[in-house]
């Protein structure tokens, strides 16, 4: 069944858990979509899981629109959700509406994803409007490191929690159909969950929203560089990669790989005649 930003909005009226996970390539959407998955999520993560920078702000339009479309071309039934990466929203509301519009146009998205609550509030409404999904993602945003001064948990003392609570509101009321909270005390993320009447998918908040999220690479062991406290490992990927890598080596270098049944044949005469007089 195809998931749409509406198929999530039932899912939570039913009390239906959502699934999503990240993909940055073809392949792994595929693979992600045949089991099952709700929403797929292009991350802007892509900037430290398939890029190599140190965090997600040198991400660019073009790095989201290639990925994004890549992931498209794999999915038949989840959500393709693409993130907007950091500076395509916040200078202005224009700016914000022409960058979803080409997620969505060339990126092939069902749906965009903006970091922040209430100072993006305006991009939200005129993305609203132009008939764009939009999921909302406020607790840590990771396109803000450098105001936060680290990847720390959000919401912990009185003020940011009445921060939070506020900002899922008027996300709520601007029109996202969903908003991703990251690393928030499960406690303020289910009273959040509670009080909004769109889903709230956590990363790092507890079970008492109505989905969850992992960055694909963190909860297969592929991405060892750091493991945040709320992964899970649900298979050793990465391992099961350097064995593999590793026996190829040996083959190779052993000269076991190739063997016969890796080869092409031509017949004796043909060769015979090919090299003739050489
Ligand atoms: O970029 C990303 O992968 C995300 C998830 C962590 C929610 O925004």
């Amino acid at each position: 069944m195809k998931n749409t930003s509406v198929t999530f909005k039932e899912m939570k009226k039913k009390g239906e858990k959502i699934s999503m996970l990240t993909a940055y390539d073809y392949s792994t959407a595929k693979l992600i979509d045949e089991s099952g998955i709700n929403g797929i999520l292009v991350g802007d993560s892509l900037g430290n899981v398939m890029l190599g920078y140190p965090d997600t702000v040198s991400v660019t339009m073009e790095d989201m629109i290639h990925h994004g479309a890549a992931v498209a071309r794999g999915v038949k039934d989840s959500l393709v959700v693409i993130d907007m990466p950091f500076m395509s929203y916040q200078a202005s509301v224009y700016d914000a509406v022409i960058n979803a519009g080409r997620l969505m146009k060339e990126g092939r998205a069902g749906a965009v994803k903006l970091e922040g609550g209430e100072e993006i509030i305006p991009q939200v409404q005129a993305i609203v409007k132009a008939s764009i999904p939009v999921m909302g993602h406020i607790g840590l945003t990771p396109q803000s490191i450098n105001a936060f001064g680290g990847y720390k948990a959000q919401g912990r003392d009185i003020a940011s929690a009445k921060k939070l609570i506020k900002d899922a509101k008027l996300l709520e009321e601007a029109g996202c159909f969903a908003i991703v909270l990251e690393c928030v005390p499960a406690e303020l993320a289910a009273y959040v969950t509670e009080n909004i009447s769109i889903p709230t998918i956590g990363i790092g908040g507890g079970a008492g929203t109505d989905g969850q999220i992992l960055v694909y690479a963190d909860m297969l062991a592929m991405f060892s560089d750091y493991k945040p406290k709320f992964v899970k490992q649900f298979a050793n990927v990465g391992e099961a990669m350097r064995e593999g890598f590793k026996a190829y080596d040996n083959e190779v270098k052993a000269g076991t790989y190739p063997a016969e049944e890796h080869n092409y044949t031509i017949a004796a005469e043909v060769l015979e005649a090919a090299v003739k007089g050489e």
